[in-house]
C-alpha cells in the first residue's frame, strides 16, 4: 500500500502537495478562527505542513492519515522540525474509511477527494469524524474555463469535462449537499505554478542523479512534455480551490 513512485519522484521537493502557496495556507488557516487546541483529522495528508503550521501558528492539535510512506516520514520528520511533534501524529494507511476515534473539531480532505469517490462521498467520510458545529475543509479542482472538447479536459490530467463543475456550480453542489460554504482559498496561476512548475526542477535533478533507474525514461519524457502541456491546457483550464463547509 504506497502512493506510485513516480508522484514522490515528481514531488520529493514539495512540503505542499497542492496549488496553494505557504502565504495562502497560512491565510487559510487565520481565516477560520479557531481556538488554539482545535483538533483536526487531516485525511490524505501528504507531507504534513498543513497541519505542522496550524499546529504551530495556531496551536491546533491533530493527526494525518496519508498512503505515502515517504510523504508520511517527511510529515514527520516537519513536526519534529517546527517543535510540534507532540501536538500532531501522521498515520501511514488508507484514509477511505477512516474515522476519528474522537470526534474533531476540524475535519480535512485537502487535494484528494477520490477517497470518497468524489465531493460527496468525501463530505460524507469527513462528516462522520466531526463533531455537532464542527468546520469540514475540502479541497478541489473546478473548471477556471470550461474545456472546448474532452481531449482538452484529459489534457488537463482530468478522465472528462464531467470530472469537475465551474466554480459557481461546485459552490452548489456542496449547498445542495447541505452545507454552508462558510470560507475559501482559492490557487491563481501564479500559485499553481508554485506546485507545477516547481516538479520539472525536481524531475530533472532526479534525473541527473539516478539515469539507469527504471523510471528514468517515464520521467524523461514527463520533463520534455509537461511544461508546455501544462501552459497550454491546466495553467489555462483548471482552477482549484479549498472550500470550508459547515453543515446547516
Ligand atoms: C494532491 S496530494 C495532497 C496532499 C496534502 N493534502 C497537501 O495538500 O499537501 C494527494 C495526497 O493523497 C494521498 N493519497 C492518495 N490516496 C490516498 C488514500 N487512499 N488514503 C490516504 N492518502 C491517499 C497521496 O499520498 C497524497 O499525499
Amino acid at each position: 500500500m504506497d502512493l506510485p513512485r513516480i508522484f514522490t519522484i515528481r514531488e520529493s521537493g514539495h512540503r505542499i502537495h497542492n496549488p496553494l502557496t505557504p502565504v495562502k495556507l497560512a491565510a487559510l488557516g487565520e481565516a477560520l478562527h479557531l481556538a488554539p487546541g482545535t483538533r483536526v483529522l487531516d485525511l490524505a495528508s501528504g507531507s504534513g505542513e498543513m497541519l505542522c503550521t496550524w499546529a504551530r501558528d495556531l496551536g491546533f492539535t491533530g493527526t494525518g492519515v496519508d498512503i505515502s510512506t515517504l510523504f508520511t516520514e517527511q510529515a514527520r520528520a516537519r513536526a519534529a522540525e517546527l517543535g510540534v511533534a507532540d501536538r500532531v501524529e501522521f498515520v501511514h494507511g488508507d484514509a477511505s474509511c477512516h474515522v476519528a476515534d474522537q470526534p474533531v473539531d476540524l475535519a480535512t480532505c485537502v487535494g484528494a477527494t477520490w477517497i470518497g469517490n468524489g465531493v460527496a462521498g468525501t463530505a460524507e467520510l469527513l462528516s462522520r469524524s466531526l463533531r455537532p458545529g464542527g468546520l469540514m475543509l475540502i479541497g478541489e479542482p473546478y473548471w477556471r474555463l470550461t474545456p472546448p472538447d474532452e481531449e482538452t479536459a484529459k489534457a488537463c490530467n482530468a478522465t472528462g469535462i464531467a470530472d469537475f463543475l465551474r466554480l459557481p456550480d461546485l459552490i452548489e453542489q456542496f449547498q445542495d449537499l447541505g452545507y454552508d460554504v462558510v470560507e475559501m482559498m482559492l490557487a491563481d496561476q501564479d500559485s499553481w505554478d508554485r506546485y507545477a512548475a516547481a516538479q520539472w526542477l525536481t524531475m530533472r535533478r532526479w534525473l541527473d542523479l539516478n539515469p539507469d533507474d527504471e523510471l528514468a525514461p517515464e520521467v524523461r519524457e514527463q520533463l520534455s512534455t509537461e511544461p508546455a502541456r501544462y501552459v497550454s491546457r491546466t495553467r489555462e483550464y483548471l482552477g482549484w480551490g479549498v472550500f470550508a463547509l459547515m453543515k446547516r
